[in-house]
């Protein structure tokens, strides 16, 4: 299938973003970023759905439901869920579409706890510590699967 349709979401405390620790994670708010999103997608001819949850669960089951709701890839910024959740690196693991994870912050420069992501060795890739831009280039990225696919 390819990437016309993607899907991104974005994993717990996120909703906060443009108030929390702004030093870390700047100062663009979650709809701000998610606009920012769209129109990028928008300039490449893709279209997105964005999506926030802080519950593990929903996040499982969109990731589940994803293929079926006609997305063709997934740019996953899991937050916190990065480091320990084996639900999430599961259901990314059993599904068939691509996923980039994604991360505002450069998790490799901040505690040790954040170096690593129990979802990296499944996802297709990883992208990390460009702020809101991290979320263009997972869609750029799923974009170039696609192209090389065909
Ligand atoms: C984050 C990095 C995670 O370590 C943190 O728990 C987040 C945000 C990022 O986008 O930089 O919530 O995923």
């Amino acid at each position: 299938m390819s990437v016309r349709t993607a899907l991104v979401l974005h994993g717990p405390n996120l909703n906060l973003l443009g108030v929390r620790e702004p030093s870390v994670y700047g100062r663009v708010t979650l709809a701000q970023l998610d606009r920012m999103i769209r129109e990028h997608a928008r300039r490449r001819g893709m279209r997105v759905e964005c999506r926030q949850s802080n519950v593990e669960g929903q996040l499982v089951d969109w990731l589940q439901s994803a293929q079926g709701d006609g997305f063709g890839g997934v740019v996953f910024n899991p937050g916190a869920f990065t480091h320990y959740s084996l639900a999430l690196r599961d259901a990314v693991a059993a599904i068939t579409v691509p996923v980039v994870e994604v991360h505002l912050s450069n998790v490799h420069g901040r505690e040790e706890f954040r170096r690593h992501s129990v979802i990296a060795a499944v996802a297709r890739g990883q992208i990390s510590g460009f702020g809101p831009q991290s979320y263009l280039l997972g869609l750029d990225a799923l974009a170039a699967l696609a192209r090389a696919r065909r």
